[in-house]
């Protein structure tokens, strides 16, 4: 009898594991190396905002937050937020040399991201349907992301709002690292849902899995091509939470090799050989040391903001 229901889960098991490996192995792709301009352009300076978000409301408000506000001097602020404690830092402006409104929130330590989504609390749920009008409901978040991300998001809305309106712009790119990149990724749902008219673009770096494949699937159709974030070496952010978790990455993945090779990956959570999942097949063989970069020579963290 004991052994009967054991085969039997063995058998439910293995047609689990065929079924989702065939689709991989159907759509298995190739990696494409990007060229030095456009590891520039996907760097300089987004990295040195995504870095600038560490640093202390006071000094970016007035933008003097070190060398990532030095490499993007022509900066002009319109609001900041955060505590850097509970709510993380965040800041919203325009780049006159981008002609861009540019949206960054704080990230975290890696320790503290796989201590929550390695060994704690991996739970997922609807987004807000005030803050989401209209979203399908089947389209779930981390928990944690997702209360962070409503703690400030009415305040970001107001801000990038009236960044448009004073600079007459309506390109945005959407920048964060780690923790940050998460809060932001879910920018990319929300703040196209009440600024229609805005053009979004989205630069992530260490970007953790963020919700389920609904939202991988919608971040994919609504984001098409706007979507890139980039993973360094052996970081292991960008594993967590496990694909095995029901957590999955939208597509545009950007991997450095230990070769600092820039691989552009195909699809979402891609099993190519040169990206995140081939590199970094599991949380042990990780390497928290590669989560700050450097990411074209630029380092992010809050060692950076003096
Ligand atoms: C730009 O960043 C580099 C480090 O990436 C730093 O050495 C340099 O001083 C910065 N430039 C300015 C003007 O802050
Ligand atoms: C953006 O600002 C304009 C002009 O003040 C206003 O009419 C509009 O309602 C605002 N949009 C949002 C989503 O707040």
């Amino acid at each position: 009898m004991i052994m009967g229901s054991k085969s039997a889960w063995a058998i439910a098991f293995c047609a689990v594991l065929s079924v989702s490996a065939s689709p991989t192995l159907r759509t298995r792709q190739s990696v494409t190396p990007l060229s030095q301009a456009q590891i520039d352009e996907y760097t300089l300076p987004y990295a040195y905002f995504a870095a600038a978000a560490y640093c202390e409301p006071a000094t970016t408000s007035a933008w003097n937050c070190g060398t990532n506000c030095g490499n993007t001097s022509d900066f002009v602020t319109t609001a900041t937020g955060g505590n850097g404690d509970d709510i993380q830092f965040w800041f919203v402006g325009y780049s006159p040399s981008l002609s861009s409104v540019i949206v960054a929130h704080q990230g975290t330590d890696p320790d503290s991201l796989e201590s929550l989504l390695v060994d704690g609390d991996v739970s997922r749920g609807e987004l807000d349907s005030d803050l989401f009008p209209g979203l399908d409901n089947e389209i779930h978040v981390h928990h944690g992301f997702r209360d962070s991300h409503a703690a400030v998001a009415q305040d970001v809305l107001a801000a990038v709002n009236l960044t448009i309106q004073a600079h007459g712009v309506s390109d945005v790119v959407l920048v964060g690292h780690s923790l940050g990149s998460a809060l932001s990724l879910i920018d990319s749902v929300y703040l196209p849902l009440h600024l229609p008219e805005a053009n979004f673009r989205y630069i992530g770096f260490a970007l953790p899995r963020v919700g389920n494949q609904e939202f991988a699937d919608y971040v994919d159709s609504t984001m098409s091509g706007k979507i890139v974030h980039i993973t360094n070496k052996d970081d292991l952010v960008p594993i967590i939470p496990g694909r095995g978790l029901g957590y999955h990455h939208p597509s545009g993945e950007v991997h450095i090799t230990d070769d600092d090779v820039w691989n552009a990956c195909p699809g979402q959570d891609s099993e190519a050989d040169g990206c995140t999942i081939d590199d970094v097949p599991n949380v042990l063989v990780g390497d928290v040391g590669d989560h700050k970069g450097p990411y074209n020579g630029v380092i992010i963290s809050s060692s950076t903001c003096s």
